[in-house]
This record gives C-alpha cells, sequence and structure tokens, in this order.
C-alpha cells in the first residue's frame, strides 16, 4: 500500500456487502399469524415485508455471506484481514464462542484477533468506531466488520407490537488503512444509555438470572416510548456531528439511516432537512435488522450504483441499551 513512515494514517471504508436470506415474511402472512393488518403496519412503520433465516441458518452464515462479497468487493485477500469484529445481539451462542471467531473460522481467516460487540441497533457504526481507532494507531491495516442478526429467534410471534417490525439479515465492510484523506472516515461519535435498559430487551442471562420466574423469553419492547426517544437522539446526533465538523446537510451525499420504523427516517429526515432523493430506505423490504440494518441499506445503495468513491456519507443509528451513534465518512472504495 505504501504507507510513509511520516503519513498521517487514516481508516478507509473499502467495501460494503450484505445478505439477506431467501424467505419472504410479508404483512399478509402476518394477518395470519397475529391481530393486524397489511394497512396498520405500513401506515405506522413502513414495512411491507421482511426476511426470515431458515432453520439451520446462523447470524455466522448470514454474516459469511456477506463478509465474501465484501472482501471481494475491496480487491483484497481474506489472508489480510488482520482482525474481525461482529456486532450482533443474535450470536450463534450465548456468550462464546464469539460469533466473530466463527465467522472468521468460516472464511479460513486464521491467527487474528476476532470478538463480539453487543450495542443493539448501532452496533455497526459501534464496530466501525472500533475499527477506524485500531487502524489510526497503526496497529491493524484490514479489519472486517459484520453486522448480522437472526431476529427471528428472539421475537414473538404471537406480539403484534414486535413482529411486525423484524428481520433477519446479514453485513458486512472492510475497513482499511489509507493515507488518503479525501477516502476516510471523517468522525464517529457513539454514546449510550443503560437508565433506558428497560425499553427494549432480550431474554435475560440464565447466568444471572437462572432461578427467576420472570426470566424473558423473547424480546420485549415499549414501542411507543422508544419511538419518541429515537426521533430526538437521531436527530440530535446528526445535528452534533455535522456542527462539530462544520459541514453543512446540504454537503451531505447519502443519508443512511438505522431501518427502524419509515416514521422515524422522515421525522429526521424532515427536521434535518435532507432530500428524499438523497435517503436511503430498506425499511419497506427488509424491516429492522438491527447491527444489519445499515449495512443492509448502504449495499442497496452501492448495488443500485448510487454510492461513488469519495461520496460524503452519514450514517445515523439508534437501539437498544440505548445506545446510538453516528458517522461521516468519504467512501473509500470503487
Ligand atoms: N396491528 C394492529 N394494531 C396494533 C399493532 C399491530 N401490529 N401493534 C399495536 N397495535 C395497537 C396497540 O395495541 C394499540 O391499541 P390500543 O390503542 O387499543 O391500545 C394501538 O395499536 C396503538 O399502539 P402504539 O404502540 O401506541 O402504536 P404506535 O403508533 O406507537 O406504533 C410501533 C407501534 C411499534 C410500530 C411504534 O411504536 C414503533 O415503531 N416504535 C419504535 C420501535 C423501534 O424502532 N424499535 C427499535 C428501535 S432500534
Amino acid at each position: 500500500m505504501g504507507v510513509l513512515q511520516n503519513d498521517k494514517i487514516y481508516a478507509s471504508l473499502k467495501s460494503i456487502g450484505a445478505y439477506a436470506p431467501l424467505k419472504v415474511l410479508n404483512n399478509f402472512d402476518l394477518e395470519q399469524m397475529v391481530e393486524t393488518t397489511d394497512e396498520w403496519i405500513q401506515k405506522r412503520t413502513g414495512i411491507q415485508e421482511r426476511r426470515i433465516a431458515n432453520e439451520d441458518e446462523l447470524t455466522s452464515d448470514l454474516g459469511v455471506k456477506a463478509s465474501l462479497l465484501a472482501i471481494e468487493r475491496a480487491g483484497i485477500d481474506a489472508k489480510e484481514i488482520d482482525a474481525v469484529i461482529c456486532a450482533t445481539l443474535t450470536p450463534d451462542y450465548l456468550c462464546m464462542p464469539a460469533t466473530a471467531c466463527i465467522i472468521a473460522s468460516k472464511l479460513g481467516i486464521k491467527d487474528v484477533m476476532a470478538f463480539d460487540v453487543s450495542a443493539a441497533c448501532s452496533g455497526f457504526i459501534y464496530v466501525m468506531y472500533i475499527a477506524k481507532s485500531l487502524i489510526e494507531s497503526g496497529l491493524h491495516k484490514n479489519i472486517l466488520i459484520v453486522g448480522a442478526e437472526k431476529l427471528s429467534g428472539v421475537v414473538d410471534y404471537n406480539d403484534r407490537g414486535t413482529c411486525i417490525l423484524f428481520g433477519d439479515g446479514g453485513g458486512a465492510a472492510i475497513i482499511s488503512a489509507t493515507t488518503e484523506k479525501k477516502e476516510a472516515i471523517l468522525d464517529i461519535q457513539i454514546s449510550a444509555d443503560g437508565d433506558y435498559a428497560h425499553l427494549l430487551m432480550t431474554p435475560r442471562s440464565r447466568v444471572t438470572h437462572s432461578n427467576d420466574e420472570k426470566t424473558l423469553e423473547y424480546l420485549q419492547m415499549a414501542g411507543n416510548e422508544v419511538f419518541k426517544i429515537a426521533v430526538k437522539t437521531l436527530t440530535n446526533d446528526v445535528i452534533e456531528i455535522l456542527e462539530k465538523n462544520g459541514i453543512q446537510s446540504s454537503q451531505i451525499d447519502h443519508f443512511i439511516p438505522h431501518q427502524a420504523n419509515y416514521r422515524i427516517i422522515e421525522a429526521v429526515r424532515e427536521k434535518l432537512n435532507f432530500p428524499v432523493e438523497k435517503t436511503v430506505l430498506t425499511v419497506q423490504k427488509y424491516g429492522n435488522t438491527s447491527a444489519a440494518s445499515i449495512p443492509m441499506a448502504m449495499n442497496e445503495a452501492y448495488e443500485a450504483g448510487k454510492i461513488k468513491n469519495g461520496d460524503l456519507i452519514l450514517f445515523d443509528t439508534f437501539g437498544g441499551g440505548f445506545t446510538w451513534g453516528s458517522a461521516l465518512v468519504y467512501f473509500g472504495g470503487k
């Protein structure tokens, strides 16, 4: 790559890849399962359908398929990857082995650091932040970051307040060292507030609640409260990162928000004055795929030929924890 000793090293988002399982669960299917209608779901969320992984298809499998595309598009060999970091709230195994280890093994990547990050829907921006830091420190050169989820495994298909929202999928990217500032990840800010943990939760760990009858079996969410806080946090986060970097919203080429609910995206987009044509929208096709949502959305825009080298992308995300984050990224890929 020819990085000179005195050149500043930046982290660059070199490629994107994604995979959506083939099985489609549409709103009419859900009408047969819970008391709801296609009209209600579309009006309140914008979602028309979501993808569901096969029983024998695990989060790592979705991540591997997305990773293969990202590696190929980065034009590197898997052997050049020196760290694998996976964001997921639906790991193959509870705590160990990490899904990142399984992904690395399935890709034939050996003897490198591999670990998972638990930051719910903000996971992909969290792992991008970690990868950026590791590369700018000079310790790593090519990091595979993955956001993959099999949410159908934790969703209660008797609960109409949640089962209409979530889907399965995987996304991945290669973050590499570069000396080109015009291809760099400009800034990322991430944060969390555990005071809101109770509003959005997956089942309790059996380790700490083994005798607790209230151990939750499925994902639980206070939808309406989450909605209001999400809109406020996502909006403020974008205002902050743009101001901090002296960038006007008109300079953004692509706004890629977390795909949770069309109404949340529209509320943020309108407050920030982003044109519809610059806003990437995939929630209608995939629903909320948590950590996979941002890379799946970016991949969709990339495959449609909309994202070019040097384009300025603004990511914005929010999720359980609560966690949230935003990123300003010059696309470093081809
Ligand atoms: N079909 C039909 N009716 C439904 C329904 C469904 N799938 N889900 C809920 N309802 C009903 C409720 O029972 C309630 O009925 P009631 O008034 O008789 O009590 C009514 O619709 C309104 O419920 P409410 O929860 O206030 O609706 P809402 O407009 O907030 O929409 C969500 C519900 C879940 C779609 C919305 O709150 C949401 O998207 N929240 C954010 C979720 C999210 O993004 N989570 C992930 C964050 S990363």
